[in-house]
């Protein structure tokens, strides 16, 4: 993984479809004033953000000064917002017809020659996926998804398709415009900090390593929880579900970086390989397997901090009668050397009573003799991955309780990341921006690992599909459905968090 920023040229300009739609608003925009707050931000560099809606680069520079006061971790501060601000422009137009696209090439050469950019060009789909394939094309035919003696790049947010079908389709058709080193499909789980970081505990610590197998580990959880509901997004989310929104992409992304092998460098063919090889040993799922170790769940009414929470469907631009799952947990295996005989638990779900997302590897038992004989009940060693919120990693061990002396208590040898002399972490979107840039896909996911999750989770929607659940089956501000904790209670064990 490429970390040193300034040893490529990074001199561009990046083209934002969807300039004024609230990813643009909340994630990228804040990002980039971040990169300048940091002295990150490339010296010859323009951003151009492309919307339908009539307004000037005035205008459109008032609305991002009011999203970054809201989203930014960082404050701003007058200097800082003035270098981002004269790098901003914005074009309107109707992004299925063609006028509009040479337009924009005479405004990118003009502004090529003002900013010194190159010609290099990174067009980020931050738009509905309906638009994806129309635009590359149009890209295409105006010329401007090639530039001669300059790099040319497209930046594709999720969903990327919604069944392996419509994803083979999608990937076939940017393929006849962009090579597959071209394309950055953004999983932004794998910008954030602790994701990158998995690698490194485990690949750069004898003690973790020598130990991350079934001999050592009984079962790893990955529980991707929030607090929020759909919010204003129930139209895609109707559509989604958190099988497609969080388990193809963002879980099973974090299952391969937690269970792959040790790649044989860190280029990013080598990583991707083994992650691709993770998830090509989950344990093919049959109907009878599926019954017993998926829980869906979708939330009723409730209240969450002491605010009312709706139902899901009472949310907007849902179906009362409405049958997509807000929560899935799910018990699976990895079918290698390995990791057969541990299972993995991954749960995820929205309208919960905390917001969280962690990793934690429960380590085997020790027999039951000494002291835990029959004084005290064993609780095993756990090492947990703090992805958010308070970005960290805690180990916890049993030891000699210092004041009654008679005791053995649980304690955790913790680091967060979240200190006063490190500041507060990047958001994943300032990484994967600057990587894009650099042309380090890494942390972005290759076609072949979105085709293999595809056929993981179109296994899971089927069995949703030819089944029907008893919904809503949690309340809003729970810690989820019953049969979640049912699921790991028959195995003997349980969910250590929420
Ligand atoms: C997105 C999903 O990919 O990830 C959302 O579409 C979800 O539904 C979000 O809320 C969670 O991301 P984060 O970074 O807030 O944990």
């Amino acid at each position: 993984m490429n970390t040193n920023v300034s040893e490529k040229d990074l001199s561009s300009i990046m083209v934002i479809f969807g300039g004024t739609g609230d990813l643009t608003h909340r994630k990228l925009m804040p990002a980039f004033y971040n990169l300048v707050h940091d002295n990150l931000l490339p010296k010859h560099f323009a951003i151009v953000c492309v919307g339908r809606r009539e307004k000037s680069s005035e205008e459109y520079r008032r609305e991002v000064l009011d999203s970054l006061k809201r989203f930014s971790r960082n404050k701003i501060e007058d200097q800082k917002w003035k270098r981002l601000e004269q790098v901003v422009f914005y074009e309107n137009f109707d992004f299925t017809g063609l006028e509009g696209y040479h337009r924009l090439k005479k405004r990118l050469n003009e502004l090529d020659d003002i900013f010194g950019t190159k010609g290099n060009r990174a067009y980020y789909l931050a738009v509905a996926p309906e638009y994806f394939e129309t635009i590359v094309q149009r890209l295409d035919e105006s010329g401007l998804a090639r530039s001669v003696g300059s790099w040319n790049r497209l930046v594709i947010e999720k969903p990327f398709g919604k069944d392996l079908a419509t994803a083979r389709s999608l990937n076939e058709s940017l393929l006849k415009v962009y090579r597959e080193d071209e394309i950055f499909r953004i999983d932004h789980y794998l910008g954030k900090d602790m994701i990158q970081n998995i690698m490194v505990l485990r690949f750069s610590n004898f003690m973790f390593e020598q130990l991350w197998n079934s001999k050592y580990i009984d079962n790893i959880q990955i529980s991707l929880l929030e607090k929020e509901g759909v919010g204003s997004r129930g139209g895609y989310y109707e559509n989604s579900g958190a099988i497609r929104d969080m388990l193809q992409s963002h879980i099973l992304q974090i299952l391969s970086l937690v269970a792959m092998e040790p790649p044989v460098d860190l280029t990013t063919d080598a990583i991707r390989n083994e992650k691709l090889k993770v998830i090509r040993a989950i344990e093919e799922f049959t109907p009878e397997f599926l019954r017993k170790n998926v829980v869906l769940g979708q939330y009723g009414a409730g209240y969450i901090d002491g605010r009312p929470v709706p139902a899901y469907r009472d949310e907007e631009r849902v179906a009362k009668d409405s049958m997509t799952e807000t929560f899935v947990a799910l018990k699976l295996h990895i079918n290698n050397f390995r990791w057969a005989g541990t299972p993995f638990y991954i749960r995820t779900g929205k309208s919960l009573a905390k917001s969280s997302a962690e990793i934690v590897i429960q380590m085997k038992s020790l027999p039951n003799i000494l002291y835990f004989r029959e004084r005290y009940t064993q609780i095993p060693n756990l090492l947990v991955i703090r992805i958010q919120p308070n970005v960290g990693v805690s180990l916890r061990f049993n030891t000699k309780d210092f004041k009654s002396h008679n005791n053995i208590v649980q304690q955790n040898m913790d680091f967060s990341h979240e200190n006063s002399s490190q500041g507060n972490t990047p958001e994943a979107y300032e990484r994967l921006i600057l990587d894009v840039l650099r042309g380090d896909s890494t942390l972005f996911s290759r076609w072949d690992e979105v085709e293999a999750s595809w056929k993981i989770a179109d296994r899971i929607i089927e069995y949703r599909e030819r089944n029907s659940f008893d919904f809503p089956n949690y309340n809003a501000g729970t810690t989820g459905p019953v049969k979640a904790f049912e699921l790991l209670a028959r195995d003997g064990r349980e969910w250590w968090s929420l």
